[in-house]
């Protein structure tokens, strides 16, 4: 089927991007029918403006770190317009709540840069390094009402080498980032990925 994707953001947008050039390169048959951003100066905005993708700026609302009340309801109104089959958080910034979530059941997929349970939330890449970790990566996981809790889908493992920085690190975790979110609305695509089914631990992305 051809999938509608709704993606969320909040800033730079190279997932969305991989996104975008994943569906360019026919890797999965999809479109991208509604991007949102909770930030006005977000370049995703202006890579849809220069792509035909639309998109829109809703204002987030008096939080900075979730979406809750009149705000949230805007964007799921947005969202109900647009009909997606799967919702994309991509580097979206911003707890999204209950009364989003049940909105769209188990079709919220977020993409996170360390391998999930460890380092849930934020500076993923500082604390892995200042843990001494010899690996880090990414998880592509179901959104539900725990932050970064929700069932994982699929993770990308990435070795940390000595004399990384955290911005070393998370370019070497960005790479598989874009490899992996598409490899997963691919499967989305084909029909392979219900939640219900879904087994507890998640598949480990190896690229070709
Ligand atoms: C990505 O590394 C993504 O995993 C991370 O933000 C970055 C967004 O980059 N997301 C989170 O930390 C979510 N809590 P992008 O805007 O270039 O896609």
């Amino acid at each position: 089927m051809k999938i509608r994707l709704a993606v969320l953001v909040s800033g730079r947008g190279s997932n969305l991007q991989a996104i975008h050039r994943a569906i360019g390169n026919k890797v999965f048959d999809g479109e991208i029918v509604l991007v949102l951003a909770d930030n006005p100066g977000a370049a995703a905005l202006g890579f849809c403006a220069d792509n035909g993708i639309p998109s829109k700026y809703i204002h987030p609302g008096d939080f900075k770190t979730k979406l809750e009340g009149a705000a949230e309801q805007a964007y799921i109104a947005a969202l109900r317009a647009a009909a997606p089959d799967l919702i994309v958080l991509a580097g979206f910034m911003r707890v999204v709540k209950p009364p989003l979530i049940r909105a769209f059941e188990n079709r919220i997929i977020n993409i996170h840069p360390s391998l999930l349970p460890k380092y849930p939330g934020l500076h993923t890449h500082a604390r892995a390094l200042e843990a001494g970790d010899r690996e880090t990566g990414c998880t592509v996981h179901f959104v539900n009402e725990v932050i970064d809790g929700g069932k994982r889908i699929m993770q990308a493992r990435v070795p940390i080498r000595p004399g990384d920085t955290e911005a070393s690190l998370s370019a070497r975790v960005l790479k598989v980032e874009h490899q992996v979110l598409p490899a997963v609305i691919k499967m989305f695509a084909d029909g392979k990925i219900d939640y219900k089914t879904f087994p507890a631990e998640p598949m480990i992305f190896s690229a070709k």
